[in-house]
């Protein structure tokens, strides 16, 4: 099919005024490339399920107003800045939405969704990475444009492709304690979005058993369903109770963390880490807030490292795509996750509301 790669004067983008109104659908300029960024033509864009309480103000997540909100995405190369050694016109690409300061290593923000912590990564917000990708068009880092292997991706199983389609490819991975093949790993609580996708990655890492805690049984018989590698334990609520169980299994050498915002009192912090083994490392990714009680003595007495990370490096995201196109991780159908809606700009509220209620085995995608 005959592709243009001429960008059209303006482009349609979904603009966030205010978290007092409603998001608006509006007719923009459309971004040109300049040195060090890559325009990209959006084909689809993720919707994490909580956005809607991020862009009504209910989340108090720190952005510029206004601006255009948005996901990690999947979208075509459209034009370059003259920096770019790698990227050609309709080369499909993975838009990482952590955008780095090239500068200053501590400035970091989520693109279309918080504008970070410091005056760095506030600056970088309000100025050259203020919109995000629920637009047609979008001018991203060149770093954080990933190539994308599109006829292996995309291709038929008959000529050897792996058959996903543009929407399966948004999809985030997840390490950052150095998870080696074999290893025991227990993931809590994992019947969310990313809580499933740790899961999963973790298989395809060559996890020996991955330990899956959560509260939702039917969440919890989903995974188990995954392989039999996985075991799931329910959080009970009784710490004790819940650590022994863990315990039976045998230690486990490492514990991702992946709790919401509500989830500071729950007892599985403490049960999980009472099951590791002596040296083993916590990676703590989730979000609750007002703090979690941590057994202080008992971390120093048996060696445990805690390890807290904010999204992920260039290159975990280039190992995690390779993980895909290797075949070795499964995504969209394959991996018990389906595309729940597509959804067009004017729609976002739609998209958002599938989006809080959809769980961790459906995608919502807005496809500008
Ligand atoms: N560090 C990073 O880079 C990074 C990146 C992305 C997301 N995050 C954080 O990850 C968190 C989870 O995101 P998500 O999209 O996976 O959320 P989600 O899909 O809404 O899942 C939330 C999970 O937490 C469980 N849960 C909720 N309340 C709980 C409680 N009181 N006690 C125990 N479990 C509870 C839910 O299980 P039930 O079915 O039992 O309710 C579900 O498994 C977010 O808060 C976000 O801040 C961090």
């Amino acid at each position: 099919m005959a592709q243009s790669f001429q960008l059209p004067k303006t482009h349609r983008v979904l603009r966030l005024i205010s978290t007092e109104e409603p998001l608006q659908v509006q007719t923009s300029p459309t971004p040109q490339p300049g040195p060090g960024n890559a325009v990209v033509k959006v084909l689809a864009a993720g919707v994490i399920s909580y956005s809607g309480d991020v862009y009504n103000g209910k989340r108090r997540y720190p952005f510029p107003k206004p601006f255009v909100p948005g996901s990690t995405a999947i979208g075509r190369v459209v034009a370059m800045g003259p920096d770019a050694t790698t990227l050609t016109p309709g080369q499909l690409v993975l838009l990482d939405c952590t955008i780095r300061g090239r500068d200053n290593a501590s400035a970091i923000i989520l693109s279309g969704l918080v504008e970070g912590h410091n005056e760095a990564s506030r600056k970088l917000m309000h100025g050259e990475w203020r919109d995000s990708t629920y637009a047609e068009y979008t001018k991203f880092p060149l770093e954080n444009c990933i190539p994308l292997n599109e006829e292996h991706l995309l291709g038929p199983s008959s000529a050897g492709g792996l058959g996903y389609c543009v929407e399966d490819l948004i999809h985030m991975g997840l390490d950052d304690i150095g998870l080696r093949p074999g290893e025991t790993l227990i993931v809590a609580p994992a019947t969310g979005q990313f809580g499933r996708s740790a899961v999963c990655v973790a298989l395809a890492m060559g996890a020996g058993r991955v330990i899956a805690m959560g509260r939702n049984e039917i969440a919890l018989a989903s995974l188990s369903a995954l392989d039999n590698c996985v075991i799931t334990v329910k959080i009970t609520g009784d710490e004790q109770a819940d650590a022994e169980t863990l315990k039976k299994l045998g230690p486990a050498d490492a514990y991702f963390d992946i709790s919401p915002h509500g989830a500071a009192s729950s007892t599985h912090f403490q049960s999980a880490i009472a099951a590791l083994k002596h040296s083993g490392r916590v990676s703590l990714m989730g979000g609750p807030r007002g703090g979690v009680l941590f057994p202080y003595v008992d971390i120093m007495r048996r060696n445990l490292t805690l390890k807290g990370t904010w999204m992920y490096t260039r290159a975990q995201i280039l190992s995690f795509v390779q993980l895909v196109d290797s075949g070795l991780l499964s995504l969209g159908e394959k991996g018990g996750v389906t595309i729940e809606g597509k959804f067009k700009l004017e729609q976002w509220k739609e998209a958002f509301e599938a989006a809080s209620v959809a769980g961790p085995e459906k995608t919502v995608v807005i496809v500008p």
